[in-house]
C-alpha cells in the first residue's frame, strides 16, 4: 500500500478517502495543516510539529481534535500500515462539516485527515549540490502567514509564477523591500561577515520547524545568527542566500533572478561553505533524531 490515509477514525487507502462537500476546510480554508518529514520509519521533530498545529487550532478557536497520545497514536499506526520507511505525514484539522455559514457552527467535530506518502529525501542530495533558482515576487498572502491553514492560494500562485520562471522557489517581499520568506520555504542569507540572517518570527512569515532546527544547529556550533528582516537588495548582493522547509530541507539557492548568488566569491553560483556546513550538521541531526543516513 503506496499511500494510505486515516480519515475521522478510518485507515484507508489514499485513492478511497474523502471527505463531505462541506467540509470547511473546502469551502472556507477553515482547517490547519502539518507537513512532517518520516526517515526511516521515524518522525523528524515531531514535538515541533505537533506544537504548531496545537498553536494553530487555538488561534482558530477549533476545539475537540484528538488529544495529543491518540494523535500519536494515529499518526504511528498509519505509518505502519502504510509500510512505508521514508516518506511524508500530512496532519489536516478542519473546523468539521456544517451547512455553508461564515458563522461558526455550533455542535461540530473537527475533521481530521493524515496521509502517509512516500518522499524521496535521497534525490535532494543532488539538488543541494547543484542548488536551486530563485524568482523575487510580491507577497501577495493575507496578514496571518503565521498560522499554518489550507489558505494556500497565494504560495500557490507564486509557486506557479516562480515555476513558469524557471526557478524553484519564490522570495516573497513586501512593498518596501522586505523578504518575507518562500511560497512553502523559509530565507536565508549570509553576511559577508558570515553571520546568518533570516526573518524574525512574526505574522509575515510561517514558525518554520526546519527553520527552528537550523538556528538551533546553528548556535550549538557557535556561527554567528541575526532574526532580523533583510531587504532585496541585501539579498541580491549577500554571498550566499538558502532556504529551509520540511522537504528542503536546506537547499543552497544558487541563481536570484537572473543573476547567480555570490557574484565575485569563490562559490559564485554554486552553495557557498556555509550552507554546506549547515547542511551536514542537518544530515547528522537526523540521523540522530532517527538514525537515517543519506
Ligand atoms: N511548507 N514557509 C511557508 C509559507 C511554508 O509553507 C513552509 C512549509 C515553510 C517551512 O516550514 P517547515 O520548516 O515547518 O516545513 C515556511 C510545507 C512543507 C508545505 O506546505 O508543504
Amino acid at each position: 500500500m503506496p499511500a494510505t490515509a486515516f480519515v475521522n477514525g478510518r485507515y484507508l487507502p489514499l485513492a478511497h478517502a474523502s471527505l463531505a462537500v462541506e467540509d470547511r476546510g473546502t469551502q472556507f480554508a477553515d482547517a490547519v495543516y502539518e507537513v512532517v518529514a518520516m526517515f526511516a520509519r521515524r518522525p523528524l521533530d515531531w514535538e515541533a510539529h505537533r506544537w504548531r498545529l496545537r498553536r494553530g487550532l487555538a488561534a482558530l478557536f477549533i476545539e475537540g481534535a484528538p488529544a495529543d497520545p491518540a494523535l500519536d497514536t494515529i499518526a504511528q499506526t498509519l505509518w505502519r500500515r502504510s509500510r512505508l520507511e521514508d516518506g511524508l505525514l500530512y496532519i489536516q484539522v478542519s473546523r468539521g462539516t456544517a451547512k455553508r455559514d461564515h458563522g461558526f457552527p455550533t455542535g461540530v467535530r473537527p475533521n481530521l485527515v493524515m496521509t502517509a506518502r512516500p518522499f524521496d529525501f535521497r534525490r535532494r542530495l543532488a539538488q543541494q549540490q547543484s542548488g536551486v533558482a530563485v524568482a523575487t515576487l510580491p507577497d501577495p498572502r493575507w496578514s496571518r502567514c503565521d498560522l499554518k491553514t489550507t489558505g494556500l492560494l497565494g504560495a500557490v500562485l507564486g509557486k506557479a509564477e516562480a515555476h513558469r520562471l524557471g526557478a524553484f522557489e519564490a522570495m516573497f517581499h513586501t512593498e518596501d523591500g522586505t523578504v518575507t520568506e518562500g511560497a512553502s520555504t523559509n530565507m536565508w542569507l549570509v553576511e559577508p561577515s558570515g553571520t546568518l540572517v533570516t526573518h524574525p518570527l512574526s505574522a509575515r512569515i510561517l514558525p518554520g520547524i526546519m527553520r527552528e532546527t537550523t538556528l538551533r544547529l546553528a548556535r550549538d556550533a557557535r556561527i554567528p545568527v541575526a532574526e532580523r528582516p533583510f531587504t532585496l537588495a541585501e539579498a541580491r548582493a549577500a554571498p550566499e542566500l538558502f532556504l529551509t522547509s520540511t522537504t528542503g530541507p536546506l537547499l543552497p539557492i544558487t541563481r536570484l533572478d537572473d543573476q547567480p548568488v555570490g557574484a565575485g566569491t569563490p562559490h559564485e553560483g554554486r552553495p557557498g561553505p556555509v550552507a554546506t556546513r549547515l547542511l551536514s550538521l542537518l544530515w547528522a541531526e537526523i540521523a540522530r533524531q532517527t538514525g537515517w543516513t543519506p
